[in-house]
């Protein structure tokens, strides 16, 4: 039997669509003792049925489902699977890299291979700040756990490995986890963390992550909102972030005129596009401002580049100087060119005195990493 903690809304998951056969556990209930993670999962090609005037949401007690007709057989079945996959599927290229097709434009970060390794770097950086953990949150052994934003799916698989009793559910707009070897305890659905979160039991979730997301969310008060409605009462919601300012504690960034140009640029354009990379440093405040309590902020310096003396540091400077390195093209591209309208000379000739600046070793820059974490009251 296959558990999961599925959402209801218009969410696809992963592994259905490689699969779809393999249906036979969905619905089923897992118990975990004295609380339960139930959950029938998606896939759901809409069909039509009285949902008692609430547009798009599946029936509720008691309301029926129409019939449609034309499904004469099984075939038509799949035939409409398939198109939903195929949509999902259908990635958009530009300017040389591969973007996500499910709500097409919403994000602007490419979710290619190339991406998906520096996202997985990007992992062991965060992994390294907090000394190998997975979050900060006091909670050593939650149930239910969801990821919102999950990208490759490293730390909703690798949370699931290290505690096999508890079902971890990860969420994207790009079905591009590895289903191949994701342990039983953990899936992947497609979904969009703006819309509705319709999970079939409000309040099951011992513990919410999203990592990364700066950049990603229109309306952070209202993610808040549905991370507390959806999380049971004493469980936490954590957020961890970069910031894209770079700093120095000398007069060093003052150098580096090239770079702070782009990061000015970068914020600039990521508001325009109405989601705000700079909005990580006021996740504490809105979360204060949504209900939670006992609300922590950790803040690290992360170094870019070798120059701290501590050797720790200097490793942990030297993977994300890398990532750095490897981020420049992709948060530079869309935004400039879908935002900013710049022309593709320009776009190159300012990443190549980015980089330049980046791989300056007089320079002793650094970016901030915040970890935000809240508990829902009891
Ligand atoms: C910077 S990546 C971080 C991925 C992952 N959390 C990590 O730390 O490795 C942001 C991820 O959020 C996803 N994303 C962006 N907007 C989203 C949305 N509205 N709903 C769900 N996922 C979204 C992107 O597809 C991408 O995989």
């Amino acid at each position: 039997m296959r558990p999961s903690c599925a959402n209801q809304s218009d969410a696809i998951a992963i592994e259905a669509m490689d699969d779809a056969s393999d249906d036979t556990s969905r619905g089923a209930p897992m118990d975990y003792g004295s609380r339960q993670c139930a959950l029938p999962q998606s896939p759901r090609p809409q069909t039509s049925h009285n949902n008692g005037g609430r547009p798009g949401l599946p029936p509720g007690e008691g309301e029926s489902m129409q019939v449609d007709s034309d499904i004469a057989d099984a075939s038509t079945t799949m035939d409409d699977l398939s198109t939903v996959v195929s949509t999902i599927r259908n990635y958009q290229y530009e300017n040389g890299r591969r973007y996500h097709s499910y709500r097409q434009g919403q994000y602007f970060l490419p979710n290619d291979e190339r991406e998906q390794d520096r996202l997985d770097l990007g992992h062991h950086i965060f992994k390294l700040i907090i000394n190998g953990d997975l979050y900060r949150a006091p909670i050593p052994e939650p149930q239910c756990v969801l990821d919102l934003g999950t990208g490759t799916g490293l730390w909703a698989i690798e949370l699931a490995d290290i505690l096999p009793g508890t079902q971890v559910i990860g969420t994207d707009l790009s079905p591009i986890q590895p289903w191949w070897w994701t342990p039983s305890n953990c899936r992947f659905e497609v979904d969009d963390a703006e819309s509705e979160w319709l999970f079939p039991e409000r309040g099951k979730f011992d513990l919410i992550h999203a990592r990364g997301m700066s950049g990603s969310i229109a309306d952070w008060p209202k993610l808040m909102a549905q991370a507390y409605d959806n999380l049971r009462p004493g469980g936490w919601f954590e957020l961890q972030e970069y910031e894209t300012l770079i700093m120095s504690d000398d007069d060093t960034i003052n150098q580096a005129v090239a770079l702070r140009q782009w990061a000015d640029l970068l914020n600039n354009a990521s508001e325009k596009f109405g989601k705000p990379m700079l909005d990580c440093v006021k996740h504490r405040q809105r979360m204060i401002d949504a209900g939670f309590v006992d609300v922590q902020q950790e803040t690290y310096k992360v170094p870019m580049g070798t120059w701290p003396k501590d050797r720790r540091l200097k490793e942990l400077g030297r993977y994300q100087l890398y990532q750095m390195l490897e981020a420049v093209e992709p948060f530079t591209l869309a935004l400039f060119t879908r935002v900013l309208r710049w022309s593709q000379e320009d776009i190159q000739q300012l990443m190549d005195r980015v980089r330049a600046d980046l791989c300056n070793p007089k320079l002793h820059l650094y970016s901030r990493f915040h970890f935000v974490y809240g508990r829902k009251p009891e």
